[in-house]
This record gives C-alpha cells, sequence and structure tokens, in this order.
C-alpha cells in the first residue's frame, strides 16, 4: 500500500520540478523539447517507471543502470538497446552488460505507450534519460530537470562498450582517465558512483577482492574482513557466479548517502568502490564529504547526471527516432 501511495506523489513531484530555474547548461538539448510535440512524454514515462518499481523494487538501479551503460558508449544515442539483428552486434552481448544489463522490458513497454501516444516523436535514449531521473527520485534521491532532444543510433559497438564501461577491477587512474575521456571528472566520478546506493552486484564482479585480489593468494586487506567472511558462503572460490548481493546492504533499495558511509567502513562491495577512498586523497575526500552531508551529494549527483546525460547526444537530422528500441527503423 505504501508503495503504491508513493507512485503519484513521486510524479505529482517530478511535474513541480518543470518550472523551477536553473542555471545548469543543457548543451544541444532542452527541457522543453516534447512540450507541444508530446506533452503527456514525462507523465507516461514515470508512471510505467513507477508501475516497474512497484513490481520489482530492484528495477530502478536497473534503469539507472542503463542511462550510465548507453552514454558511455559513443554517447547517450540508445545504443544499448539495439539486439543483434543484420550487420548489428548488440551491446548487450559485452562483459560489462552480459548476464548483467537489465530492464529492456520496461523501456519497451514506455516505447509501446509513447508510440500510441505520441507516433514516431519520443526517442529511446530520451526514455533512458527520463526513466533514469524518475528511478532515482523514486527510491529517494534528487530531481533534476532533464534536458531532452537526443536521437537514436543506427548503429551500436559491442567494443566501445567492453572498453569504455570502467571495470569493477579497474584501478583508479583508469577509471579517472575512462571518465575524462567522456568530459566527467572527479567530482562526477565520485558522486556518479552514488548509484550504488541501490541495486545489485553479481559475485563475479568482485569475487577477487574476496580471495586472490592482487594474485599473491590474500584476500583484498581494503575489504573489512568481517565483510569478506560474510560474503564468502554465497561467493565461493568457484561456482555461484550469479548470485546476487546488494552493493549496499544498509539501505538497499534506499538512494541516500549510505554508500559513501560503507566505503569509510571498508565496506565498499566492488574495488571500484573502495578505491574511490584508498585510490587518491582528492577522490577520498569527496568521500568523505558526500558520506558527511547528504545534501551536497544529491546536488552534485543530479548536476552530474545531466553532464552524463550530455554526452555526445545525436541532434537535428543525426540519427532517427525509433519505433521500437530495440531495432533501427530500416535495416
Ligand atoms: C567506475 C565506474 C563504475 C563501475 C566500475 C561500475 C561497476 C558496476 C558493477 C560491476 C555492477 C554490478 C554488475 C553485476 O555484477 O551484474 C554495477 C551495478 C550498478 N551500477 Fe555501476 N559501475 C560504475 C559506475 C556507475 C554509474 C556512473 C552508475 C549510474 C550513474 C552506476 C549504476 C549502477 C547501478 C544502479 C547498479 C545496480 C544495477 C542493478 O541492480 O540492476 N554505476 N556497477
Ligand atoms: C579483472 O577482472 C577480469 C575479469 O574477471 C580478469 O580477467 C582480469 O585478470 C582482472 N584484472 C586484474 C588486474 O586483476
Ligand atoms: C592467485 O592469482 C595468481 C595470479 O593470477 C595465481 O598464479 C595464483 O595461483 C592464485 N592463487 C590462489 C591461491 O588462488
Amino acid at each position: 500500500m505504501a508503495a503504491a501511495a508513493l507512485v503519484p506523489l513521486a510524479v505529482a513531484f517530478l511535474f513541480s520540478l518543470s518550472s523551477a530555474a536553473s542555471p545548469v547548461q543543457w548543451g544541444k538539448l532542452d527541457p522543453h523539447f516534447y512540450d507541444h510535440s508530446c506533452p503527456q512524454a514525462q507523465q507516461i514515462v514515470a508512471s510505467i517507471v513507477g508501475k516497474a518499481h512497484y513490481q520489482d523494487p530492484r528495477m530502478a538501479a536497473s534503469l539507472l543502470r542503463l542511462h550510465f551503460h548507453d552514454c558511455f558508449v559513443k554517447g547517450c544515442d540508445a545504443s544499448l538497446l539495439l539486439d543483434s539483428s543484420g550487420s548489428i552486434v548488440s551491446e548487450k552481448r559485452s562483459n560489462p552488460n552480459k548476464d548483467s544489463a537489465r530492464g529492456f522490458e520496461v523501456i519497451d513497454e514506455i516505447k509501446a505507450a509513447l508510440e500510441a501516444a505520441c507516433p514516431g516523436t519520443v526517442s529511446c535514449a530520451d526514455i533512458l534519460a527520463l526513466a533514469a531521473r524518475d528511478s532515482t527520485v523514486m527510491t529517494g534521491g534528487p530531481g533534476w530537470i532533464v534536458p531532452l532532444g537526443r536521437r537514436d543510433a543506427r548503429g551500436a559497438s559491442v567494443q566501445g562498450s567492453n572498453n569504455d564501461i570502467p571495470a569493477p577491477n579497474n584501478t583508479l587512474p583508469t577509471i579517472i582517465t575512462k571518465f575524462k575521456l567522456q568530459g566527467l571528472d572527479i567530482v562526477d566520478l565520485v558522486a556518479l558512483l552514488g548509484s550504488h546506493t541501490i541495486g545489485d552486484s553479481r559475485c563475479t564482479s568482485f569475487r577477487q577482492r574476496l580471495y586472490n585480489q592482487t594474485g599473491n593468494g590474500l584476500p583484498d586487506f581494503t575489504l573489512d574482513a568481517s565483510y569478506a567472511a560474510a560474503l564468502r558462503p554465497r561467493c565461493p572460490r568457484s561456482g555461484g557466479d550469479q548470485n546476487l548481493f546488494f552493493l549496499d546492504p544498509v539501505t538497499p533499495f534506499k538512494f541516500d548517502n549510505q554508500y559513501y558511509k560503507n566505503i569509510l567502513a571498508y565496506r565498499g562491495l566492488l574495488a571500484s568502490d573502495e578505491v574511490l577512498l584508498t585510490g587518491s586523497p582528492a577522490t577520498g575526500d569527496l568521500v568523505k564529504l558526500y558520506a558527511a552531508n547528504q545534501d551536497i551529494f544529491f546536488q552534485h549527483f543530479a548536476q552530474s547526471m545531466v553532464k552524463m546525460g550530455n554526452i555526445s547526444p545525436l541532434t537535428g537530422t543525426d540519427g532517427e527516432i525509433r519505433k521500437h528500441c530495440r531495432r533501427v527503423n530500416h535495416n
């Protein structure tokens, strides 16, 4: 009952945002892009995200991650959503996405509802950006105005997906470089990783830390020993690859700053989480700031999400507005 009552509240909140002033740069995009061509667009997205979140409390996390995995591979162009077909090799096959990325059925449902309301108008890339914002709000995180007008790619890059999305065992310098290549700085990195306050990881994404972090047969010494011991039964040396663990076991379904508190207690689940504290003073100071001040975390997160959503969008007559998010219009 409580969760069902939250949905209309969250939708009402999203609309209260649309008249707020903001100093943020929209780039080529425009929050009012669909005001005349599809005025119901944002409400349609929010209501289907709300329903999906109510049916599956993990879905908000999965949808938030889809926008990230889309934007980091040749821009926010919905390339991630294409299935393999003809010359297209789907990004869903890449290491970061295989057996991991989820929520595609929810995007399909949103797209079908938008095609019924305003045919050929709202891009799949914009659906991902809106669903990421709505997912954050519906789990208790900050809201922001979503710049719109992205168009959809006619191709995918499984190689880009493998190379450009950071891996959980990348070093901090490698992670910083991969963000910098997208125009994102250290503040963006530490703030955006706060997404790991919700959602799950598979055992295979952090097993190395439990048994043999650096190849010397020892666990990662930056992982709390009792936490590691609690993780091992369901993440053995071999087997159980797909077993799921909360990224933030303290408040797994709440978008808050608990993620940073976990890191300070050496209870970041992924090596890439803990390394924010142990890898450099600059990132470590941001972890401490966000752990101490949730308001600043929320402000930075919202700003950095807009920045991430601005990565190389297709606009104007580039790309297309797909009719179905899983395939290009003509191939
Ligand atoms: C250094 C950068 C990052 C790395 C290495 C990383 C890595 C990962 C890994 C390994 C998982 C678990 C996947 C699995 O085992 O199935 C995960 C989950 C997740 N990631 Fe990240 N991530 C990063 C940045 C981000 C960013 C920027 C966002 C969003 C803005 C994000 C949002 C999420 C969410 C919400 C989940 C949970 C998804 C679910 O439960 O379905 N991550 N990430
Ligand atoms: C990182 O993880 C991948 C996939 O499990 C593995 O092949 C690779 O050896 C690891 N790299 C390092 C430096 O540990
Ligand atoms: C740890 O990893 C190294 C390098 O990958 C390997 O040579 C070694 O056998 C592993 N040790 C254990 C105890 O698994």
